[in-house]
């Protein structure tokens, strides 16, 4: 599986911190070519100096906002001109910003979830697939969804409604791109420790933390584990959709705790 991976220009959205970090780590490992894009140059940085000293293959960063349409086009326009080709595309960055129920969410909330996981998403889709159709290889394109692109759940009507409209963006993109030798999945998972409910906690730590008190919840490494095994089958095959789960959990509300 690794052998295939060797080489590949992999495009990390989101690459500095939690599954998109641990997705660099990985792809590294296997002995791809990176480029990694996020908000905080500092924690990119950091990524890129572990990821050279551990693993010594080709990485280059790059600040992106993925709300932002002119730094997207130029992070990827970047990568084309850094590597000449983007084998793999991990349509990572995203958020949830709030608990609050509908009725009293607040505007900026709504804005953040929704200019990022679904206009930014489009974007970063849009400026990576143009690069793709004219590789004859094609390219993968993985897009971090989520349980909560399944099933919403009580406080999360934003968040869910911005993760069910990235499942239909990439059903769409699937069938218009076949034939193309371009695979679209998404991996979908439950709860992942990673800096994610801090951003949803907007930096309150305890109630961050209390999450995932007395169960054992997924690592970034349990997801880009999987990532990694889904962009190194063989040409012909596409996975389409990993659901994955704490064994701990059975559902979006539906915990084991001690
Ligand atoms: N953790 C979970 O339980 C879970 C479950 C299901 C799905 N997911 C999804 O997995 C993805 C990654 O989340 P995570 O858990 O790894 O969270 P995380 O630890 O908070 O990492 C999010 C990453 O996205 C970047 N980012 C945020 N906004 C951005 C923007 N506007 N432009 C560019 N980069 C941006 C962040 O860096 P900067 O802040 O520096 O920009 C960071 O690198 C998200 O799409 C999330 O919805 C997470």
């Amino acid at each position: 599986m690794f052998s295939r991976l060797k080489n590949k220009v992999v495009l990390i959205t989101g690459g500095s911190n939690g599954i998109g970090r641990a997705c660099a780590l990985a792809y590294a490992e296997a002995g791809a070519r990176l480029m990694l894009g996020a908000r905080r140059p500092e924690p990119l940085a950091e990524t890129a100096a572990e990821i050279r000293e551990k693993f010594g293959v080709e990485v280059e960063t790059r600040t992106l906002d993925v709300r932002d349409g002119a730094s997207v086009e130029a992070f990827v326009g970047a990568t084309v001109e850094r590597f000449g080709r983007i084998d793999i595309l991990i349509n990572n960055a995203g958020l949830a910003v709030g608990m609050d129920k509908l009725a009293d969410g607040l505007d900026d909330d709504w804005a953040r979830m929704i200019e990022t996981n679904v206009v930014g998403a489009l974007r970063v889709v849009r400026a990576v697939v143009r690069v793709m159709l004219t590789q004859p290889e094609g390219g993968d394109v993985v897009s971090l969804g989520s349980l909560a692109g399944h099933i919403a759940y009580e406080g999360g009507g934003v968040y869910c409604a911005t993760k069910h409209a990235l499942r239909a963006i990439t059903e769409a993109l699937r069938q218009e791109t076949l034939g193309k030798n371009i695979r679209v999945g998404s991996i979908d998972p439950g709860m992942v420790e990673t800096e994610f409910s801090r951003v949803r906690f907007k930096g309150d730590a305890d109630r961050a933390k209390s999450v995932y008190r007395g169960m054992t919840p997924l690592t970034a490494e349990d997801i880009a584990e999987c990532i990694v095994f889904m962009t190194g089958r063989p040409a012909h095959v596409c996975i389409e959709k990993i659901i994955i789960n704490p064994t701990d959990q059975a559902g979006l509300k539906v915990h084991r705790r001690e």
